[in-house]
């Protein structure tokens, strides 16, 4: 089977990977893909939400499904353009219709449905410029730190956390105002949540489904999670406080749940569901739903897939996923994201990368490159995502930051902390 990824980020490029080591697969392309998937198939100019070249890509090479990395595209509707057109409405694609992915796309939709299914979260009130005083009385009634979240897209920025109540009201005026363009103009405020992050990843035919292993991202530019949120600087699978125990807990709580409550609803959904949730006390609070793979939790989840991808996309297609067998590797990924420095702020592009084929018992996946004749030049802020796989997280660490040493680009940074949090 010829098949089409959408997206040119390290998670991408980790399906690219995986991909290609399926006896299924035939041809493989990449929209638009980067300097990383290159070697693996064929990447084609198009950006992800120009449906129209899209479709006339999936027609010229016959492709025979379609895995959608980000999730713009799902919410602006790449799945239903491909059931509304004749001759794209028997090919397969992996990410959720519009409805599914307002899981993501609105947050306020979100919690409504959590709450609907029973589905334990942060208290929450919804405010828009409607209700502004309502609003403030509700920050007031809740105790300090204040969350506040744009209800739509704002590329991970959306979500503001304030220690006092002035702030708080300020910001929660200034988010109607358009602090996030449009996707501010209706805010989430919710209590706030203390416990350890993780991310549970669910593949679903819209009935069935496998969870996939979890993984720990870390998401602030600095050592020790200081400063700046960014789209995140690594990632570790498995999570040691992530015991079987809590595990049924998300299963039964979150997983079950999410899946009836989308098929009671009449919504189908066919791709990817990413928890994130705070572990609080040994009990497992949903934060918010993502409907793709998280990056760069990808890049080490896959990494620890021993089944063939491709087989499982086969049962989320055709709806006989409980028919699959995932196998799950026991030992430890790692991701390390080496970035432009300078980055979640202004960062240069086009710096040299050398030395990637000193890399050594590590997969260098790309997140932000590009390709100028035979040399490999950073094409955005988060450039690299040196991958390994050991038997412990220690060694799994050493090996990937022997190997990002190994690497340079002018001003290339990375946490040199990852896991600290763990040991
Ligand atoms: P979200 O985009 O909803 O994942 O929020 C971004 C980040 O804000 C999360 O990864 C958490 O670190 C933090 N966050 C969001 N909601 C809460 C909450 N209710 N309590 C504490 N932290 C939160
Ligand atoms: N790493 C977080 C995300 O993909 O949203």
């Amino acid at each position: 089977m010829n098949i089409l990824i959408i997206g040119s980020g390290g998670r991408e490029h980790a399906f690219a990977w995986k991909l290609k080591q399926s006896s299924k697969l035939d041809q493989l392309f990449i929209a638009p893909g980067n300097a990383g998937t290159v070697g693996l198939g064929q990447n084609l100019s198009i950006e992800t939400t120009d449906f129209a070249a899209i479709r006339q890509a999936v027609l010229d090479h016959h492709i025979g499904m379609v895995i959608v990395g980000p999730e713009i595209p799902l919410v602006a509707g790449i799945h239903d353009f491909f059931l509304a057109d004749a001759h794209l409405k028997e090919i397969p694609v992996i990410g959720p219709c519009r409805e599914g992915a307002r899981l993501e796309g609105s947050k306020e939709f979100a919690k409504e449905f959590m709450l609907r299914n029973d589905i334990p979260t942060a208290k929450y009130f919804t405010v828009h410029q409607g209700n502004l005083e309502e609003g403030i009385e509700f920050l007031r009634q809740v105790s300090s730190p204040y969350v506040l979240k744009a209800d739509g897209l704002a590329a991970g920025k959306g979500v503001l956390i304030l220690g006092n109540l002035e702030e708080a009201i300020d910001s929660l005026k200034e988010m109607l105002n358009g602090l996030f363009g449009s996707a501010s103009a209706t805010v989430v405020i919710e209590e706030f949540l203390s416990g350890v992050e993780c991310s549970v990843f669910v593949l679903t035919d819209g009935v069935h489904y496998k969870i996939l292993p979890e993984a720990k991202d870390y998401k602030r530019i600095g050592e020790g999670d200081t400063g700046l949120n960014t789209g995140g600087m690594g990632a570790i699978s498995p999570v040691p406080f992530v015991t079987k125990e809590f595990m049924q807990k998300v299963e039964d709580r979150m997983v079950k749940p999410t899946v009836l409550g989308l098929q009671r609803e009449g919504i189908g959904f066919k791709g990817f569901l990413f928890l994130g949730l705070m572990n609080c006390q040994g009990e497992p609070f949903l934060i918010e739903y993502n409907v793709r793979m998280g990056d760069p939790e990808t890049e080490a989840v896959l990494m620890r897939i021993q089944s063939d991808l491709l087989d499982l996309f086969e049962g989320v297609a055709s709806g006989t996923l409980d028919e699959k067998e995932l196998v799950i590797d026991p030992r430890t990924a790692v991701t390390v994201m080496v970035v432009a420095g300078g980055y979640p702020g202004s960062y240069d592009k086009g710096k040299m990368i050398r030395n990637l084929a000193a890399v050594e018992g590590s997969v260098v996946f790309h997140a932000g490159t590009r390709l100028e004749g035979e040399t490999v030049l950073s094409n955005g802020g988060r450039v690299l995502a040196v991958s390994s796989l050991a038997n412990s997280m220690d060694e799994a660490l050493a090996l990937s930051y022997k190997n990002t040493e190994r690497i340079s680009f002018d001003k290339m940074y990375y946490r040199t902390d990852l896991g600290f949090d763990l040991k």
